[in-house]
């Protein structure tokens, strides 16, 4: 239980990389608030969720776990509701769940403080949902980074590009940068205190406009990797739009960016892309990945795929199935295509049966299954170099990470263990479609 002078907190994160530093946010106000983190519930006075609504399941999640520790409620625990979730559904989420003290939206954060300040003094429900048009909420003063050599920077938050299945416009509002100078001193900031890896985050990262005009996306990874003491800078999400091919340049010339473009394409079928909105033919899609397969390094990708969306007939299936042959992806996030609030597909006829969806995904994913097997395959009698994220005891083996975002698994002599952080050079000699194993060379 928590007392006046004990406050504890736990929080549970779901969704993307965005949440999960989000979460870095709010645990860092947090703990400048006299809060202290605990590992479970039960320990704790406050429970937050940190949620996420891009897909149905997602949402039912936050809904499921309230219901699970409604009991709670009577040992005097506080529930807050953060994130996407809070954001689309806001003060209806208090109707569902009556046990809900604080909802917030991720554009609020930094008004958490005064939100704790109020539920301590005895008010019942608070609410930040803050119209999401003016917010530059960049500043990170109390961000408590979980992981000590990989840091996330968001470079821009929000999305202008409305795509028609996609909540995110309405969940996480208007496209808006930081500036280049602003992420440069974060990350000059972060190597000093001995990160070696920095992801630049934003819902479309290469959609950046520095609000100064002073750097291009390009080179602003370019600048972010010549920074001393930086030896791996990554990016998420790319939007193929924007994807120019300067990006591609960068990646050639700086070796410190990693060789790896996650870069969603959602649909293989151009009359698909159409419909929903996602300013970009098969061909346009094709043609970064032309730059991409034609770069001095080699670069890795991996892309989103969405089945079943509304009107997808077989042949737009097929020709989805086709670019997988033709891209060849070292990685595929797939998913049933699921109706959500606001967007304009909820609207379109044509909706394809649960288990047509079904069939399709499990097709997708069986053929992406065998490209991965020989994908992954190449790699064996290769000296690759990952960084130690670290290790799996019951297996024996460490748990590395190389540059195109492979997951190695190695083992290391009795005498030379490595330790998280560092990177080592490791032998490839075996694969999987989802990693990669081997043994630590030096
Ligand atoms: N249904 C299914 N998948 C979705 N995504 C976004 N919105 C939906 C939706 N309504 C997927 C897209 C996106 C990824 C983060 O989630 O593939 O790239
Ligand atoms: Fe959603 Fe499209 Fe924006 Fe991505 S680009 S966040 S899929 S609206």
């Amino acid at each position: 239980m928590a007392g006046g002078s004990d406050k504890t907190f736990y929080l549970e994160t779901f969704g993307c990389q965005m949440n999960v530093h989000d979460s870095e946010k709010v645990i860092g106000t947090l703990i400048s608030q006299g809060y202290r983190q605990v590992a479970t519930v039960e320990e704790a006075g406050l429970i937050l969720y940190n949620t996420c609504s891009i897909r149905d399941k997602a949402e039912q999640k936050v809904f499921h776990r309230l219901a699970d520790y409604k009991k709670l409620q009577a040992e005097g625990k506080k529930f807050a509701v953060l994130g996407c979730v809070a954001q689309q559904e806001g003060e209806k989420i208090f109707e569902r769940a009556p046990h809900v003290s604080i909802v917030c939206g991720s554009a609020s954060y930094r008004n958490l403080p005064e939100m704790l300040v109020q539920i301590e003094a005895g008010k019942s429900r608070v609410t930040g949902l803050d119209d999401r048009q003016t917010d530059e909420c960049f500043e990170t003063e109390f961000t408590a980074r979980t992981n000590p050599h990989r840091g996330y920077i968001t470079i821009i938050e929000g999305c202008d590009k409305f795509c028609a299945y996609c909540v995110v416009p309405f969940t996480r509002g208007k496209e808006r940068s930081r500036t280049s100078e602003s992420v440069l001193a974060e990350a000059r900031r972060m190597a000093e205190l001995g990160y070696t890896e920095i992801q630049l985050l934003g819902q479309n990262v290469n959609s950046y406009q520095d609000p100064l005009g002073k750097k291009s996306f390009a080179e602003l990874l370019s600048a972010v990797g010549a920074l001393p003491g930086i030896k791996r800078v990554r990016f998420t999400s790319s939007h193929p739009r924007d994807f120019g091919r300067d990006i591609v340049e960068a990646i050639e010339s700086e070796a410190s960016l990693c060789n790896h473009v996650h870069l969603p394409v959602q649909s293989g079928s151009t009359r698909v892309l159409y419909a929903m909105q996602r300013l970009y033919t098969r061909d346009e899609y094709l043609e970064r990945v032309v730059w991409m397969k034609a770069a001095q390094r080699e670069i890795s990708i991996t892309t989103d795929i969405i089945v079943g969306f509304p009107g997808e007939t077989e042949t737009d299936f097929e020709e989805t199935l086709w670019l997988l042959d033709e891209v060849e992806y070292d990685g595929v996030f797939s998913f049933k295509y699921s109706p959500r609030p606001n967007t304009p597909a909820l609207k379109y006829p044509d909706a394809i049966p649960d288990g047509e969806k079904s069939r399709r995904l499990a097709v997708l994913q069986e053929k992406q299954r065998e490209i991965q097997r020989r994908r992954y395959q190449r790699h064996v009698g290769e000296v690759m170099e990952v960084m130690v994220e670290g290790k799996n005891e019951a297996r024996g083996q460490w748990i590395g990470r190389t540059s195109d975002n492979k997951v190695l698994n190695f083992t290391a002599s009795e005498a030379r263990q490595p330790v998280p952080g560092s990177y080592r050079a490791i032998t490839v000699t075996g694969s999987f479609p989802n990693s990669l194993v081997g043994e630590m060379v030096i």
